[in-house]
């Protein structure tokens, strides 16, 4: 019964899920099949140069895994969604709007596919025994 509600709407599902701010959810949910509508092609190597023109490397570091902003690699979103959200973030003084006129769906598009090109995200520091030893030790 649930599971056929969120099967109807998609992309609330997903927006809800945002809105849970749950950085933490496995990206494997948000990407479920069939949650993408009409996805644009984008192209990973105009992302690259735009991830630095529009400063995403600012917060969310170069690879996207480092830096005062949540790791976006691999993204947590579908790209429709991802691209709702640069638009109209729930938290705009954290994460700033990237309105239309300053930035185009494709260009959106062509980031999210640099995203998705990026090599599988190391783990975090506390994944890794030695390392949570030592993040013990020092904290
Ligand atoms: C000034 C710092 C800053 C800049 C610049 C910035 N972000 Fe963010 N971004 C954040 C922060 C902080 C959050 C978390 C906001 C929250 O939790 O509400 C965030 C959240 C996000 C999310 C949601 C991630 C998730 O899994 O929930 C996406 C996607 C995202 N940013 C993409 C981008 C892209 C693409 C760019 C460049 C076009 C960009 N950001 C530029 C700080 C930034």
């Amino acid at each position: 019964m649930m599971a056929r509600t969120i099967g109807v709407v998609p992309g609330t599902s997903a927006l809800l899920g945002l809105l849970a701010a749950a950085a933490t959810m496995p990206p494997a949910a948000a990407s479920a099949p069939g949650q993408e509508r009409a996805a644009i092609e984008g192209d990973a190597e105009r992302g690259a140069a735009l991830f630095e023109d529009y400063t995403c490397y600012g917060c969310h570091g170069y690879t996207g895994e480092t830096g005062r902003g949540p790791r976006l690699n691999p993204p947590r979103l579908p790209q429709r969604q991802f691209i709702g959200y640069l638009r109209n973030p729930p938290n705009p003084r954290q994460m700033p709007p990237y309105r239309q006129a300053d930035v185009s769906d494709r260009k959106l598009a062509d980031i999210y596919a640099f995203l998705t090109s990026l090599p599988p995200a190391s783990p975090d520091a506390e994944d890794i025994p030695v390392l949570r030893e030592i993040l013990q030790e020092v904290r």
